[in-house]
C-alpha cells in the first residue's frame, strides 16, 4: 500500500515518515525536498518566483532523484548533489513562493505518482493525500502548535543557521499562510485522513501511532 503523510512545516514529517518507512520497509519519498530543488536551482539561474513561462521551462530541465541514505534521503539534480544546498534559509525563504507555480506543481506531481505506481511508498508533503496519491490506502495528517513546531525546528537548526526562535515562529506561520492559501493543491487535510496533533508526543510515539496504523489497514484488505 501506499502510505500520505501530510502536514505544515515543522510537524515532523520527514523524522516521522522515513522512520515509518523503515519499519515497514518501504521507499520514503521527500516530496519538499523536491520542490527545495527546483527553488534552488531556480534561485542559482535567476529566474523569480513570478517568471512563470521561465520557472516552467526551468523544472522540465531538471531529473531530480531521491536516494535512501543511512541519515536520511540524498538529493541530486541533473547528477548533483545538493543535499545541504536545499536546506539554507534562502532556500526556505522561497521555496513556497515556487512551490506556488502551476507547472512547477504539475511537472513534480507526475515525478512523484511515477515513484509511488509500484505501491510500499511513504510520501510526506503537503497535497499528497489531498492531490497527487488521492488513492494512498492510508492518509495522516500530522500537525502540532506552530509554537512547538517553531521550537522543533530551531532545536535542528539554531546552530548552524543564525536565527531566533522568534523570527522562526513568524517563517513558519508566513509559509503555513502561503500554503494554505495558494490557489493549486494547497495544504489541506484529506477528508478521509487521520489527524494527529504531535505537540504533546515523542517522535517515537508518532511513528508507533502510524505503523500500527498501517499494519491495521494492513490486515482489513487481506
Ligand atoms: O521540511 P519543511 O517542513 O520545512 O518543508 P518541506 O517538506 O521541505 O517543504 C518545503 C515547501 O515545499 C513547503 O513549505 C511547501 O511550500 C512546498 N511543498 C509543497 O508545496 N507540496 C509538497 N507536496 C511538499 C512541499
Amino acid at each position: 500500500m501506499n502510505i500520505a503523510i501530510d502536514g505544515p512545516a515543522g510537524a515532523g514529517k520527514s523524522t516521522v515518515a522515513r522512520k515509518v518507512a523503515e519499519q515497514l520497509g518501504y521507499v520514503y519519498i521527500d516530496t519538499g525536498a523536491m520542490y527545495r530543488a527546483v527553488t534552488l536551482c531556480a534561485q542559482r539561474a535567476n529566474v523569480a518566483t513570478n517568471q512563470n513561462t521561465k520557472l516552467a521551462d526551468l523544472v522540465k530541465s531538471l531529473e531530480i532523484e531521491l536516494e535512501p541514505g543511512e541519515t536520511g534521503q540524498s538529493v541530486f539534480v541533473n547528477g548533483e548533489n545538493v543535499t545541504a544546498l536545499i536546506r539554507t534559509r534562502e532556500v526556505t525563504l522561497q521555496v513556497s513562493h515556487v512551490a506556488a507555480n502551476e507547472t512547477v506543481r504539475e511537472v513534480l506531481g507526475i515525478m512523484q505518482r511515477r515513484l509511488a505506481k509500484r505501491k510500499g511508498v511513504v510520501m510526506d508533503g503537503r497535497d499528497i493525500g489531498s492531490h497527487v496519491l488521492p488513492d494512498a490506502e492510508l492518509k495522516v495528517f500530522l500537525t502540532a502548535s506552530v509554537k512547538e513546531r517553531a521550537l522543533r525546528r530551531y532545536r535542528e537548526i539554531a546552530d548552524s543557521q543564525n536565527i531566533t526562535l522568534e523570527q522562526l515562529e513568524t517563517e513558519i506561520a508566513d509559509r503555513d499562510r502561503l500554503d494554505e492559501q495558494r490557489d493549486i493543491s494547497p495544504l489541506v487535510c484529506a477528508s478521509d485522513a487521520i489527524v494527529l496533533d504531535s505537540t504533546a508526543m515523542t517522535i517515537d510515539e508518532v511513528i508507533n501511532a502510524i505503523v500500527k496504523l498501517s499494519r491495521t489497514k494492513m490486515a482489513e484488505a487481506k
